[in-house]
């Protein structure tokens, strides 16, 4: 990855991964969470989703987690002054704890999901509750550009992520489909910056444009056949 250009899309977006404040509304609903949750957001990219968190868990502490420092700085600056919230820069594989919940929106399958089911169920208290989004075919027979577009990752149905879940020793909750204005909250703002960058970008930022927009294009082409699932799901 080159991440100078990474970077110079990427720095200061809303969010680095498709989401909405109402998934979060719904998961900590499901998880019944006790009035002073300890909720780790695990793979927190900027912090998009804290805010979101404590207005659904007011009386929270949330620890913030990601493996790349400029992300921790941001969500950093973000909340900076906020008693509530700490951020730190650490590996989803290694999570501090133990948690009430453990948020994590697009980030889990990093670690591939038997080793992060496994990862997250070692930070979590005796009951604590999971919730992540997960790529998930939402058809029998995805097409090739719907399967391409988790270059190589194994998305599964939504059957699979709950049995992959239920195999790591969690009872599901509850699952539904991250919806589209989720994935237009990560892609429209990415799509203002690429605009802002085209005119007199060299060579290599250009590659980076385009491998960017290519991304959003191609998922608004395959959003019917693949998208994420969000599981919600407690160790049991
Ligand atoms: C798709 S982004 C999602 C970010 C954020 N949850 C959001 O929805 O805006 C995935 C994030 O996971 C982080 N990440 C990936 N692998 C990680 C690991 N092993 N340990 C910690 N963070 C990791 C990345 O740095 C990135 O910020």
């Amino acid at each position: 990855m080159d991440w100078e250009t990474f970077f110079a899309v990427h720095r200061g977006l809303p969010r680095e991964g498709p989401g909405a404040p109402d998934d979060v509304a719904w998961a900590c609903a499901l998880a019944g969470l006790p009035e002073d949750a300890s909720i780790c957001d695990a793979g927190c990219g900027p912090g998009g989703d804290i805010d979101a968190l404590l207005a659904a868990a007011p009386g929270a502490r949330v620890v913030a987690v990601d493996r790349m420092a400029s992300f921790v700085a941001e969500a950093d600056a973000r909340f900076a002054g906020d008693p509530r919230v700490s951020v730190m820069e650490g590996d989803l594989g290694a999570l501090p704890g133990p948690f009430d919940m453990i948020w994590c929106a697009g980030a889990l399958y990093f670690l591939g999901l038997q080793d992060g089911l496994a990862a997250m169920a070692r930070a979590l208290k005796p009951r604590g509750v999971l919730a992540f989004s997960e790529p998930c075919f939402f058809t029998e027979a995805p097409g090739a550009e719907a399967r391409a577009f988790w270059e190589g990752y194994p998305a599964r149905s939504a059957e699979g992520i709950a049995a992959a879940a239920g195999a790591a020793g969690f009872e599901v909750l509850g699952t539904r489909k991250v919806p589209d204005a989720g994935w237009e909250a990560y892609y429209r703002p990415m799509e203002a910056r690429i605009s802002a960058l085209r005119p007199g970008a060299d060579a290599r930022l250009s590659e980076m444009l385009d491998l960017c927009a290519a991304e959003a294009a191609t998922w608004r082409r395959v959003k019917g056949e693949t998208g994420y699932l969000l599981c919600v799901a407690r160790l049991t």
